[in-house]
């Protein structure tokens, strides 16, 4: 049985664990206040909050896409639909706040554009104009124009109404195991490793955010006969710096998460994020469903090999550690081993005055697939380049490090003229694919070009760009990562 709290209510679900919540919601509920769109993540109209008490920074509401949340995910959880916010006759301020502003003409994302700006009265962070576009960036409008919208989140962001949704966020709990079957179907979400295994050994497939997964069921028509979450699992949602300097970052941290830790503690990360998917996606996204997706476009790898990452990987016969560079095997295959998952990823401390980059370059700014992204990271001793990391997507079947370039930049000047000598063993090194997002010459000109732009930013550079603008270098304070 998969029970959760929804609108108030509990519900007590007999259905396939490859169902998604949307189609739950709308088909044996009837709730059909929460749209389909896209079905992919895409447009935001399936839009709704789940309570998430073991956010990094305390219990939060988080605004989700229902059409990639298998149901027995939000097991134990408490849910909010549009249609469970008003109070009687009394408009929701998410809902008072579209309403006055003109906000809706057809009405199609006006729910998934009301849960979302739900989200944004109880968040504490919306101070400025950016952090409101990436609230709202994952809710497309194809008929209001996002004029009104833009105003609707100006004006009720951090509003912190002092209501039944508010009090929930005093709620502390723990995750819930779970463990599901329905004809051939199996679904289980321990928080012991010895269940794990157990599943992981028989051949089930792990899951977590399922943001790449869900997709196979709702776009391929996959079903999954038997499905392991490790969501719930002790350490995988653990997110700190260690007193070495060192980050860790286990598998199952969301990366909105990830994103607000790596806004000061690995700005570069936190600026790769900002470009990163929506802030629905990001939700329940994981960093390691992004490496073990082990997609040559994934965003995460490279600015990860820029870093020197190592991940944790782990199986019933303990922990092993592996240079991010030695895990991607060919094109989506990893170095997992039968049996093992991933646990965690370690960052270690930047040097001081190290400069460091990320750059994704696709069609639209948000919300895009990269054509080519770069992760760089500079080291300098006496204007001379000690240490040098170019780690890219998009340039070859697997995310992966520019190692002829980085060789023949060692013990060079970082100056234009230096790196413009040795760029041409980047088309030596990689034969980029063409394909609809950019042909190989497209990919292979923009990979050379933006190790330009890395070395124009930074040769000279004594600036630190925030995250959140469209700059692209983070130039480490003296005195190195903090
Ligand atoms: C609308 C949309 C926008 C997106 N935007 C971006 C983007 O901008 N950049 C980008 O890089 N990606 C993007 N993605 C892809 C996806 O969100 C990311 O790859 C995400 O990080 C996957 O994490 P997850 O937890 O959802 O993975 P899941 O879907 O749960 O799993 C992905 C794969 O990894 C495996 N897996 C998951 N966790 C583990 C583990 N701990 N150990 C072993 N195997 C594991 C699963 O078996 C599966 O094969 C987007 C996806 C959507 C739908
Ligand atoms: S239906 Fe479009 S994001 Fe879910
Ligand atoms: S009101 Fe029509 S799509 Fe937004």
């Amino acid at each position: 049985m998969i029970r959760f709290t929804l609108n108030g209510r509990t519900v007590e679900a007999q259905a396939s664990p490859n169902t998604t919540l949307l189609d739950y919601l709308r088909q044996d509920l009837a709730l059909t206040g929460t749209k389909e769109g896209c079905a992919e993540g895409d447009c935001g109209a399936c839009t709704v909050a789940m309570l998430d008490t073991e956010g990094a920074n305390g219990p939060v509401w988080r605004a989700i896409n229902s059409c990639l949340t298998l149901l027995p995910m939000v097991h134990g959880r408490e849910l909010v639909t549009v249609e469970g916010l008003a109070d009687g006759e009394g408009l929701h301020p998410a809902q008072a706040a579209v309403v006055e502003r003109l906000a809706s003409q057809c009405g199609y994302c006006t729910p998934g554009v009301v849960m979302s700006l739900f989200e944004a009265c109880y968040r504490g962070d919306l101070d400025d104009e950016a952090a409101r576009d990436d609230q709202m960036c994952g809710n497309l409008c194809r008929c209001t124009g996002y004029r009104p919208i833009k105003e609707a989140v100006a004006a009720v962001g951090g509003c912190r109404p002092k209501d039944r949704f508010a009090a929930r966020l005093a709620e502390s709990g723990g995750w819930q195991a779970a463990s599901w079957e329905r004809q051939d179907e199996r679904w289980a979400a321990p928080t012991e490793f010895g269940p794990l295994f157990d599943a992981v050994e028989r051949g089930a497939r792990v899951v977590c955010g399922a943001t790449d997964l869900g997709l196979l069921v709702t776009q391929r028509g996959q079903r999954f006969a038997d499905l392991v979450s490790v969501e719930g699992l002790p350490g995988f949602k653990d997110l700190r710096v260690e007193d070495d300097g060192t980050a860790h970052i286990g598998a199952a941290v969301p990366l909105t998460d990830l994103e607000a830790f790596a806004s000061d503690a690995l700005p570069v990360v936190a600026r790769m994020l900002r470009f990163f998917g929506s802030r629905q996606i990001k939700h329940r996204a994981t960093l390691g469903g992004n490496l073990c997706n082990a997609s040559p476009i994934g965003d995460m790898a490279p600015v990860l090999l820029a870093l020197d990452a190592e991940v944790v990987l782990r199986s019933r016969g303990g922990e092993r550690l592996l240079p991010l560079s030695e895990f991607f095997l060919d094109y989506r295959k990893t170095a997992l081993a039968p049996g093992e998952v991933l646990a965690a990823v370690r960052v270690p401390p930047l040097a001081n005055g190290a400069r460091t980059a990320a750059f994704k370059v696709s069609r639209r700014r948000e919300m895009d697939i990269s054509a080519v992204a770069l992760g760089a990271r500079v080291e300098l001793v006496d204007g001379r380049v000690s240490a040098v990391r170019l780690g890219f997507g998009g340039m070859a079947a697997t995310p992966a490090r520019a190692t002829l370039l980085e060789g023949a930049l060692v013990g060079e000047p970082w100056t234009e003229a230096a790196v413009e000598a040795v760029l041409p063993l980047l088309a030596q090194q990689f034969s980029p694919l063409s394909d609809h997002r950019g042909s190989a010459w497209y990919r292979s000109t923009v990979a050379a070009n933006l190790v330009r732009a890395f070395v124009e930013e930074t040769a000279e550079a004594t600036f630190r760009a925030l995250p959140q603008r469209p700059l692209s270098t983070v130039v480490e304070p003296a005195g190195g990562a903090k």
